[in-house]
């Protein structure tokens, strides 16, 4: 699942062919297609449709602005974990209005500014965090909009680094004891109770699990309204997969068609404003990372191409051993061998793809798909890399949106002794 088309056997995202833009931009870069991550988008508004909703995209997934912008310009709300979120948010365009922020450490200066700038909910997710926004909030003459982030303690049946609700991770407060910790949030004199927040992991295949764990937060609601303690709104979280290779994935539609079921025959005639926190599954298929093989090199038992994009620069592979499908711009006749693509980085960990079947040649350009999400945000400078550019289709114009790094970028802030 990829946003790129072949145009006579080039590829292309929407009208601009990727080989035009390695052409000026030079590689490693980010490419993004405008039309995919508003598809993505209007697919969540379409489902939403008739049900009161707010659709937070997961900034972490890609914060450049300009994705941010075209989400913000659509209606998007935002999904922020830091204070450096919050104000790309706000420089994108973004409503604060729109922004709930989610995380296990927020500090109180980002608290402050959360409350400053008037976001919509405080994603809280311990007892400690609790009673530090209640004080920073009373000092700053605010009442602070809070969901209690639970554990629903469900397997999300995804990469152990990327599974948030089991009961032994870092995350929420474990669903058992949301009823008491809802009861201290309700004598807090500046804390308001607004709704009830879980996230169970990234990359869900099935939505079994998302169900699951949505009958335990409606098992909670249920249980809070008897303590007469009402909540407005439900966050179901992100983490709807989707296809790097050949995953069965449930489409957007469908997902949001079972949450609707369930939730209309739990709440009858109740209504509650359904919240989503959907990251990957709005930008990982709308962008490409565009790479140049630099060499190839056969060993005794391995082809490897050596290519201009390393892990500093798409770290998904070695972190996770996650596979991304990889595409030549302008595919060649010839025999096919098997090859290792791995970056520059001194790390035998440094692979971009392993065991493709390419045909290659020195000088080829690659793009490497599914690479939106999670892809230049967790690039570093690792072995003083310069961080790759990024660009934005957006019918047969490309714009860039963020500059290549320059060389003086890399060491700015650092100082030699005296
Ligand atoms: N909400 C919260 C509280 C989250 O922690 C996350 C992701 C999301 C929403 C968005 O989840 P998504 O819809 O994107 O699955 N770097 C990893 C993924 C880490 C996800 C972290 N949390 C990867 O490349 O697979």
């Amino acid at each position: 699942m990829t946003c790129m088309t072949r145009r006579d056997g080039e590829l292309a995202i929407e009208n601009v062919l990727l080989n035009s833009i390695a052409e000026q931009q030079g590689t490693p870069c980010y490419v993004y297609s405008r039309a995919a991550i508003s598809e993505a988008f209007q697919s969540y508004a379409t489902a939403l449709e008739g049900q009161d909703h707010l659709i937070c995209y997961a900034v972490k997934a890609n914060s450049n602005l300009a994705v941010l912008n075209v989400l913000a310009r659509l209606g998007s709300g935002f999904d922020i974990v830091s204070l450096g979120e919050l104000e790309r948010v706000l420089a994108a365009g973004g409503d604060a209005d729109r922004v709930v922020f989610s995380g296990v450490g927020k500090t109180p200066v980002e608290m402050r500014r959360a409350l400053e700038v008037g976001i919509r909910c405080f994603n809280v997710e311990s007892i400690a965090e609790l009673e530090t926004l209640n004080q920073v909030a009373g000092e700053s003459g605010h009442v602070a909009p809070v969901s209690i982030r639970v554990n629903p303690d469900v397997d999300a049946q995804t990469h152990p680094y990327i599974s948030t609700g089991l009961k032994d991770n870092k995350f929420g407060i474990d669903i058992q004891s949301a009823p008491s910790v809802y009861q201290q949030a309700q004598a807090m004199p500046n804390i308001e109770v607004h709704g009830i927040d879980c996230h169970i992991g990234s990359q869900l295949t099935d939505t079994s699990p998302f169900l699951d764990a949505m009958d335990r937060v409606l098992d909670l609601m249920d249980a809070l309204a008897e303590q007469d303690i009402h909540v407005r709104h439900l966050d179901l979280g992100g983490g709807l997969g989707v296809v790097y290779r050949d995953e069965q994935v449930p489409a957007v539609g469908d997902y949001i068609a079972q949450v609707r079921e369930r939730l209309g025959e739990r709440l009858g005639d109740r209504k509650v404003t359904l919240m989503f926190e959907p990251g990957r599954s709005l930008v990982a298929n709308a962008g490409v990372l565009l790479t140049e093989v630099l060499y190839l090199k056969h060993n005794e038992h391995k082809n490897f191409a050596v290519v201009d994009a390393a892990m500093n620069d798409m770290l998904r592979p070695s972190l996770y051993e996650a596979w991304m499908d990889l595409q030549p711009l302008s595919p060649r006749k010839g025999e096919e061998q098997v090859y290792d693509v791995v970056g520059p980085i001194c790390e035998t960990g440094d692979f971009i793809a392993k065991e493709r079947e390419l045909c290659l040649e020195q000088g080829d350009l690659l793009a490497l798909c599914s690479a939106g999400a999670y892809g230049f945000v967790m690039s570093s400078n690792y072995n003083s890399r310069t961080r790759a550019s990024e660009v934005m289709v957006d019918g047969d114009q490309f714009q860039v949106v963020r500059e290549r790094e320059t060389l003086s970028d890399l060491w700015r802030g650092e100082h030699c002794l005296p």
